[in-house]
This record gives structure tokens, C-alpha cells and sequence, in this order.
């Protein structure tokens, strides 16, 4: 079975995702509109920045173009089918999308395009030392989290749904020679959160010798995988970078601070000399934001929800608690977060929780807050910050709302394995691995063959939901360093020391 892909969203034909639009439907730009069997492709293009719409900017599929009007609508006939339409303009990078066309009918296509970078068109003037801020450096670290955000809980003593549980990758490059996986020791630390016991009751619940347990055997200050607060990467699954897995740091520093976005710093050293090759710092984004809160009472709330869970669904976990066991959800409703497969029968956790409050996620009217900051970190966490959120994507333009969310999940979509793509939206040059997530996903199609299956696609565009350009600058701090912008890695010289031609890195 594909790993993800058509089928499980609102997805409808090839590998598009169809975004139902009307109101640039009815536009103008140059156009020949659809009639008969034939359909239309529509919308509007905007500068990313600004937000202002974009004249003359051409739209086509390679076979037919059209031209955006003064107000940035463009409006293009197309017989049904699957497209990749390709969005250029003088001085702003082309983009490129994926789009179905039914006939009679008319899907809705807008564009934000991001202003060329100045550094591009003057390349070929500028020596490479003169470059960027890593053109002083021998050695370059790409650090990344895996997911954007991890969710944990301030409090374990009713139940547990995740543990507090980040993981962190890094990518070490000598510059003008390639990926270094040897010879260094790649360590982390947390400056700022050295003690989560002072912030989480996690250990209290957690030895497999106490009273009341979750199964894990772990220490203070160790995740459930062993991994400590500060340590040592090890080698990734591919031996191409490296990693720490599950370190269990919590959104607050030592001094109490809140600060889901709190940062570890990156230390490669050489294990011969023992001397510092290269330091960065990067986020390892964690948010106890559930706002079960919302609708489960504002105190006792966990308490609330095993009530809740006894009365609807017949368990006695109040009882259980009161008589010293305290449940993990998924003994009982399977998670492949954490490779549980709970009871045979009983719905997985995904969709016993999305499936069950489909239709009861009505508190917030506030636009800028989706339903899925119900439960997701949430209005004060914003954990949606990425690229794509920069363009006006929510959280159901990618994963559907909570209803098509049952759905696919009642269709057999395997949770946390089967997430969205990429390729979604975008166009096959900028398409993961097939049957890989994008998390691990690799560079496959680079300028020069000898790039690819070493770079993952993370450590140049940052994890999902925290995509380059992030809206929140801590996120950013690998590109500033390094090239002295915000932008995804695009810059050939962030790893390279000896001239370059300037093609576009997907090849
Ligand atoms: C070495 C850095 C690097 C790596 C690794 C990398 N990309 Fe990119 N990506 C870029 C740059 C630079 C651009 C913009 C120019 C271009 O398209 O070549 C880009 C553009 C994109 C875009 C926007 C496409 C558009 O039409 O504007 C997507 C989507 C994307 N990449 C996905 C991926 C995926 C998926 C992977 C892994 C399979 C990946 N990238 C790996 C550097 C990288
Ligand atoms: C729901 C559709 C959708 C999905 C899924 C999606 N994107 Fe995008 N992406 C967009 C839109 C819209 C833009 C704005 C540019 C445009 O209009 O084509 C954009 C822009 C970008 C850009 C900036 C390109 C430029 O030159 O301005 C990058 C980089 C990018 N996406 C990377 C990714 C990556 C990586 C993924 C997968 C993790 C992804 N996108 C998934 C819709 C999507
Ligand atoms: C938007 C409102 C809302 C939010 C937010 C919400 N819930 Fe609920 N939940 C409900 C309602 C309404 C019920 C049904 C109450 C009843 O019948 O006792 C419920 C029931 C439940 C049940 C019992 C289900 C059953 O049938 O056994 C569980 C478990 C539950 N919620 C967990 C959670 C958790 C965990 C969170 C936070 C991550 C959460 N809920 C957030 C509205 C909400
Ligand atoms: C001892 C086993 C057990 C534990 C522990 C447990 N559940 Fe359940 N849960 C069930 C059973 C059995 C049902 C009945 C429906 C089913 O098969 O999913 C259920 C139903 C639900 C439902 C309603 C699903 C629906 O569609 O009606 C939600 C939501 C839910 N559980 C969430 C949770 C959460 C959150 C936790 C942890 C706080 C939890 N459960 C812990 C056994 C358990
Ligand atoms: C631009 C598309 C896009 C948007 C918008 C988006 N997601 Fe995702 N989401 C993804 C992709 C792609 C993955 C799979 C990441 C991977 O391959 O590891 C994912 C995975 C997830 C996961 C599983 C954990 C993980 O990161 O793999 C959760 C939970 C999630 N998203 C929640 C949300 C919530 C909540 C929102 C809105 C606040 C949201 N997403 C908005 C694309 C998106
Ligand atoms: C009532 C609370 C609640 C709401 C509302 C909610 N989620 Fe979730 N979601 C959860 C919980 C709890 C988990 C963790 C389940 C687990 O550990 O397997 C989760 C996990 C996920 C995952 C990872 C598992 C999977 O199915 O792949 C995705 C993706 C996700 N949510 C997306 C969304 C999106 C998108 C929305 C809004 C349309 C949303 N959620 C709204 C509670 C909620
Ligand atoms: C994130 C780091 C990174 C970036 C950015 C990058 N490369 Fe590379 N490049 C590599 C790696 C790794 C290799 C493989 C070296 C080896 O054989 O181990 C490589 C190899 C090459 C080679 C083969 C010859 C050589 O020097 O080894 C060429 C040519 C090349 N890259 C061109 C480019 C161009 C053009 C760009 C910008 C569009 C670019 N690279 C951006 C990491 C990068």
C-alpha cells in the first residue's frame, strides 16, 4: 500500500489536493473561459511580502499561458485532467503547483511569490569569500527538529497521552569536501533547561518499580528512550548525520520561563584534536498548550476527562486511579507514536479522539485560531508558523478538517505513518522519497549527482510547520548564521567554497 497519498484527505485525482475555491473563479486576467467539457484553472497572484497583488506575471502549464491583470487574476481553459502549473515573473522566484481540472468546473489556484534574492543575480560579480557569513567558516551544522512541534503534558498524575519526548538531527558538512559522519563527536545541551524535573511530575509516574506506573524504566532528566537532557548524538538510521531521540526537555526554563520554542546548542568537535570544528543552536520546539481545558472544566480537567471516558464508554480509569494504576491511552487505544498497538477492537487513538470531538470543536469563531488549536499548541504556542502558513495555509488545507480527518482514518489511514506531502501542492521536481515522509526524505535530484542521498530534505527547509521562512525568527537562526537570510538552504556556498554556476538546486 502506498505509505500516503490519494485517497485519504480530500485528495481527488493524481497526487493534486484540490483546493476548492469560488471567488477568483469569477475574476478576470487573460483568459479564455471554459466551455463545454472543459475546465478552468483560476486565481489570484500576490507578492509573498506584501501581500500586493502581481500584474503580468505568466501562468502556464507548458502548453498554454495566461497573464495575470492589473488586480493579479489570471484565468486559464484546460480539458480535465492533472496539471503542474508553473507561476514566473521578472525578479521573483517561479514556483511551481499541482492542479486538477473537472470539467465544467473551475479550481482555484492563488499564488504568493517570493522576490528573487538579491545575492542570485549578482553571483557571478562577487568572489566567493566576499559571499556570505559561511564563507569564513571550514565547517557548516544543519540542525533541525523532526515535527515542528511535540506536545507533552504539564501534568502525568491522571493519565498519560504522550510522554515529553523531542528529537533533534544535525548534519555536519566541511566545507568545499562533503558530509562529515566520522572522526567528530556531535554533542547537545539545553543552556536554559537543564532540570525538567523542576517543570514536569513525569518521573513521579514513570519507574517500572513504583507504585503507580507507566511502564518505563527511566531516571530523572532521561526520556523514555534513555536520551538525557544534554549528551551526545549518535549516527542516523542512513549514516548520514546524526541524532539524539526523545530528549525530555519541557517548555519551561530553570528560572520558570515559558518558552515553547527553546533552543539547544550544537557542538561538533574533532576527536583527534579534540578542538571545536563548528557551533550552532537551534530550536527543539515543545508545547504543553491541550487546552482540553476549553470544554473539560478549567480545573480538574484531567479528572473531568476520565469521568467522562467511564461514563460514555464503560471503563472505571477513576477507580483504577484511586486504587494506584494510572493508564497511558495507548495500553488500550493503539498509537504508532509510540508503537503501541493497544487492544485489539478498540479504535486508535488518532481516531477515537478526532473521530469522537468531530462535532463538538465549536469554541473558536476566531479566525486566526483553526479548531485544531483546540487540542494542537495551540493560541499562545502557534505551532503553524511555517512557510506554508506565511502563504495562508491551515491546518486542514494540508491534513483536511476534523471530518475528512475521521474519514480517512475510518478508510484505514495508518495515524503519525501516512501524514500529508509536499507534493501535495507541489510539483514532482519537490516531491519526497516515494513511500517516505517527509521527515525522511533525501535530496534525489541535486545539481550535481554527487549531492544526492546526502542531504535531507529538513536540514535545507526545516522541519513541517516550521518550514524556512518561519514567521517565528528563532526558528530562522541556521540560515542567518549561516547565510545572513532568512530563506530555505539555497545558497550553493553555505557548503561550497569554489565557484559554483547558480542553477536552480532542484534539478
Ligand atoms: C540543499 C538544500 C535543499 C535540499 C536538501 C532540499 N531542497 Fe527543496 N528547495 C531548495 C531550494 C534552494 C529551493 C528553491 C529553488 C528550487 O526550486 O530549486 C527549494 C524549493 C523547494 C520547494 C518549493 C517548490 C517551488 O515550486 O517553489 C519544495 C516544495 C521543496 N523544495 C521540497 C523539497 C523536498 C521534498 C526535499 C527533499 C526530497 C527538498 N526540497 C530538499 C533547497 C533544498
Ligand atoms: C496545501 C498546499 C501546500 C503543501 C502541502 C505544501 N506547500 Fe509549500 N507552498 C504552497 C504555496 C501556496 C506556496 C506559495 C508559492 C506558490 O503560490 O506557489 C508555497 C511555497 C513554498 C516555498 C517557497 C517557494 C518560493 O520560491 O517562494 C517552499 C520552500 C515550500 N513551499 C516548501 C514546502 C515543503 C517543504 C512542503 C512539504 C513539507 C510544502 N511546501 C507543502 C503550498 C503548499
Ligand atoms: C471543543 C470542546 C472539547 C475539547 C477542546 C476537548 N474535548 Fe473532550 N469532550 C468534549 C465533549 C463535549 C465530550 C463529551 C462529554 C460527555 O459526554 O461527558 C468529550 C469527551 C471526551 C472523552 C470521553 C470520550 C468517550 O466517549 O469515552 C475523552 C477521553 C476526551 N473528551 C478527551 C479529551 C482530551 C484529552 C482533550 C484535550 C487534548 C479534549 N478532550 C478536548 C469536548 C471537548
Ligand atoms: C482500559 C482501556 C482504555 C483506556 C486506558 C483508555 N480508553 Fe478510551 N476507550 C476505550 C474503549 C473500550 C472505548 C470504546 C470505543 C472504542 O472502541 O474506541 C473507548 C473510547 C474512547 C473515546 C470515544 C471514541 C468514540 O468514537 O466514541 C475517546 C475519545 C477515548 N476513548 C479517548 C481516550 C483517551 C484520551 C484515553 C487516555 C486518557 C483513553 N481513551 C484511555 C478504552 C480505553
Ligand atoms: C503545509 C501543509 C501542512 C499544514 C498547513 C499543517 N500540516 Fe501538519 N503535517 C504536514 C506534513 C507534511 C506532515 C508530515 C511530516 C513528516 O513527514 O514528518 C504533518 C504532520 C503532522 C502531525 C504528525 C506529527 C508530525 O509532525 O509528523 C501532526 C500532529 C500535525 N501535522 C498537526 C497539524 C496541525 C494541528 C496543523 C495546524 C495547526 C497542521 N498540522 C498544519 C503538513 C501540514
Ligand atoms: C479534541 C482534541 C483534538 C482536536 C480538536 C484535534 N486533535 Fe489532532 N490529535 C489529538 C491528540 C490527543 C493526538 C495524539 C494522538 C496520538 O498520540 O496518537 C492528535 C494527533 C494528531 C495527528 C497525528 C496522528 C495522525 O492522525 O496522523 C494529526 C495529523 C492531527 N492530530 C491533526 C489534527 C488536525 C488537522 C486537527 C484539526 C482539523 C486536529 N488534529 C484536531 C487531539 C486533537
Ligand atoms: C547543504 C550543503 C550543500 C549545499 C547547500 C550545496 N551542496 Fe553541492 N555538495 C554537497 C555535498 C554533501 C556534496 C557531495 C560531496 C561528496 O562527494 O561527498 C556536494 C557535491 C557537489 C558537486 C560535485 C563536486 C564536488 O564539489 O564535490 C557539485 C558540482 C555541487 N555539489 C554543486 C552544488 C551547487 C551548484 C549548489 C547550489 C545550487 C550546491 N552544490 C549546494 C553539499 C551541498
Amino acid at each position: 500500500m502506498k505509505m500516503s497519498g490519494t485517497g485519504f484527505f480530500v485528495r481527488m485525482v493524481g497526487v493534486c489536493l484540490v483546493i476548492a475555491g469560488l471567488a477568483a473563479c469569477s475574476g478576470g486576467g487573460s483568459s479564455s473561459s471554459g466551455t463545454g467539457s472543459s475546465g478552468t484553472v483560476a486565481g489570484v497572484v500576490k507578492d509573498a511580502a506584501s501581500g500586493a497583488p502581481l500584474a503580468g506575471v505568466t501562468v502556464s502549464d507548458g502548453t498554454a499561458t495566461a497573464t495575470t491583470d492589473a488586480t493579479g487574476h489570471f484565468s486559464l481553459a484546460r480539458q480535465p485532467g492533472s496539471y503542474t502549473l508553473t507561476a514566473s515573473a521578472a525578479g521573483y522566484e517561479a514556483t511551481s503547483r499541482c492542479c486538477s481540472v473537472a470539467a465544467g468546473s473551475c479550481t482555484t489556484i492563488d499564488w504568493y511569490l517570493t522576490a528573487a534574492h538579491a545575492a542570485y543575480q549578482n553571483y557571478d560579480n562577487v568572489a566567493p569569500s566576499q559571499q556570505i557569513p559561511a564563507a569564513g567558516m571550514n565547517y557548516v551544522i544543519l540542525a533541525w527538529n523532526d515535527l515542528g512541534m511535540h506536545c507533552a503534558q504539564d501534568d502525568y498524575s491522571h493519565f498519560m497521552i504522550l510522554p515529553p519526548f523531542n528529537t533533534l538531527h544535525a548534519q555536519v558538512f566541511k566545507r568545499g569536501e562533503g558530509v562529515v559522519t566520522s572522526g567528530v563527536t556531535v554533542s547537545y545541551a539545553f543552556p536554559n533547561k537543564t532540570d525538567s524535573t523542576l517543570h514536569t511530575n513525569f518521573w513521579n509516574y514513570t519507574s517500572r518499580y513504583q507504585f503507580r506506573s507507566y511502564g518505563w524504566n527511566t531516571t530523572p532528566n532521561r526520556g523514555i528512550t534513555g536520551t538525557p537532557l544534554a549528551g551526545t548524538m549518535s549516527r542516523d538510521a542512513n549514516g548520514i548525520g546524526f541524532v539524539a531521540t526523545g530528549i525530555p526537555i519541557t517548555p519551561y526554563d530553570d528560572n520558570g520561563t515559558w518558552d515553547p520554542y527553546g533552543k539547544a546548542t550544537i557542538t561538533v568537535t574533532d576527536n583527534s584534536s579534540g578542538a571545536v570544528l563548528a557551533t550552532t543552536s537551534v530550536v527543539a520546539p515543545i508545547s504543553t498548550e491541550l487546552n482540553c481545558s476549553n470544554c473539560h472544566g478549567a480545573t480538574n480537567t484531567f479528572l473531568n476527562i476520565l469521568q467522562s471516558h467511564d461514563t460514555n464508554s464503560g471503563t472505571h480509569l477513576v477507580a483504577d486511579r484511586a486504587n494506584g494504576t494510572l493508564h497511558l491511552c495507548a495500553e488500550c487505544h493503539g498509537d504508532n507514536a509510540l508503537g503501541l498497538s493497544g487492544k485489539p477492537g478498540v479504535k486508535n487513538l488518532s481516531l477515537a479522539m478526532h473521530g469522537f470531538h468531530q462535532d463538538k470543536v465549536n469554541v473558536s469563531a476566531d479566525p486566526n485560531t483553526p479548531d485544531c488549536y483546540n487540542c494542537h499548541p495551540g493560541p499562545q504556542t502557534r505551532c503553524l508558523r511555517g512557510e506554508m502558513y506565511h502563504v495562508g495555509k491551515e491546518c486542514k488545507d494540508c491534513h483536511g478538517d476534523l471530518a475528512a480527518m475521521t474519514a480517512g482514518l475510518t478508510a484505514g489511514r495508518q495515524p503519525w505513518l501516512q501524514e500529508p506531502r509536499c507534493a501535495d501542492c507541489h510539483d514532482a521536481k519537490h516531491q519526497e522519497n516515494p513511500n517516505t515522509l517527509y521527515r525522511n526524505s533525501r535530496f534525489m535530484n541535486s545539481p550535481a549527482s554527487e549531492m544526492n542521498g546526502k542531504i535531507y530534505c529538513e536540514a535545507c527547509h526545516n522541519s513541517t510547520h516550521a518550514e524556512y521562512t518561519s514567521t517565528n525568527p528563532a526558528d530562522n537562526g541556521i540560515p542567518m548564521q549561516l547565510q545572513g537570510d532568512t530563506y530555505w538552504i539555497w545558497n550553493c556556498y553555505v557548503c561550497h567554497n569554489d565557484y559554483m554556476p547558480m542553477p536552480s538546486m532542484h534539478q
